[in-house]
């Protein structure tokens, strides 16, 4: 009995990163603006990070607002931004609390600097929790990331030659953190519209019709249990 249960923690992954998509279909099907479908979202989203950390996941990223995001209406994008803060500022003493660390992905140089300072202050304030690591992907780009790093790359100065895989992924936002295991998109569409495009090389991806605001602790199961049903073989082949 005990080693069946060691075994299935065996395939729970260590990562999991979220694509938190159908906001805006859930509102709309209930003739509610948006922003209410956002609102929603962070509950969905508070709901999640507790069923991962009990289910022994150790990093869950949650693409929040991507590179393109500014494209939406001023109202929709100057309300995602109040959401953050409101989000940061309440939940960040309950996530320590539980031993949690908050995490920023992204670019710091177009949000407001509220957001910014709110992101780092999270990021402080939690720095030494051992448990479940939050990563908020806000202004996040997959393209961005990569030529931000060939930026930092060039800077200093390294030869062409000593250019390889391994540098330009101490070169990410993120370079502790491990790469995706698995990634989780809802409301039906099947793209990565952007998100971790470097990390991501070899997740397994996960659709669900769900939409975001839906989502909850079954759910999260479900994708577990799928991931769990997998081989991965990372390029290789298993042997027969
Ligand atoms: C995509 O749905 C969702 C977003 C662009 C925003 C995601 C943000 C949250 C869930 C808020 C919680 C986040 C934090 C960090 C507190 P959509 O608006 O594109 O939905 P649609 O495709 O149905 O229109």
């Amino acid at each position: 009995m005990e080693r069946v249960r060691l075994m299935s923690e065996g395939n729970i992954p260590c990562h999991v990163a979220i694509i938190m998509d159908g906001n805006g279909r859930w509102a709309k099907k209930r003739g509610l603006p948006r922003l209410l479908g956002h609102r929603k979202g962070v509950k969905a989203l508070e709901k999640t990070v507790d069923h991962a950390a009990a289910a022994g996941v150790k990093y869950l990223s949650a693409y929040a607002f991507s590179t393109e995001n500014w494209k939406r209406s001023i109202t929709e994008v100057a309300g995602l931004m109040a959401i953050f803060g409101r989000y940061i500022g309440k939940k960040t003493a309950a996530l320590k609390a539980k031993h949690g660390r908050i995490r920023f992905a992204g670019r710091r140089d177009r949000l407001p600097p509220s957001i910014v300072r709110a992101l780092e202050a999270a990021e402080e304030s939690t720095r030494d929790e051992t448990g479940l690591q939050l990563i908020l992907c806000v202004d996040y780009g997959g393209r961005a990331e990569v030529v931000d790093a060939v930026k930092k790359i060039l800077a200093s100065g390294v030869d062409a030659d000593a250019v390889t895989e391994d540098l330009l992924s101490a070169r990410m936002y993120l370079p502790d953190v491990p790469d995706p295991d698995l990634i989780i998109r809802t409301s039906g569409e099947e793209r990565l519209s952007n998100f971790w495009l470097w990390t991501g090389a070899y997740s397994e991806l996960y659709f669900t019709e769900t939409l975001w605001p839906d989502f909850d602790e079954t759910a999260l199961d479900a994708a577990l249990a799928s991931y769990a049903g997998r081989q991965r073989r990372m390029g290789g082949r298993l042997e027969a």
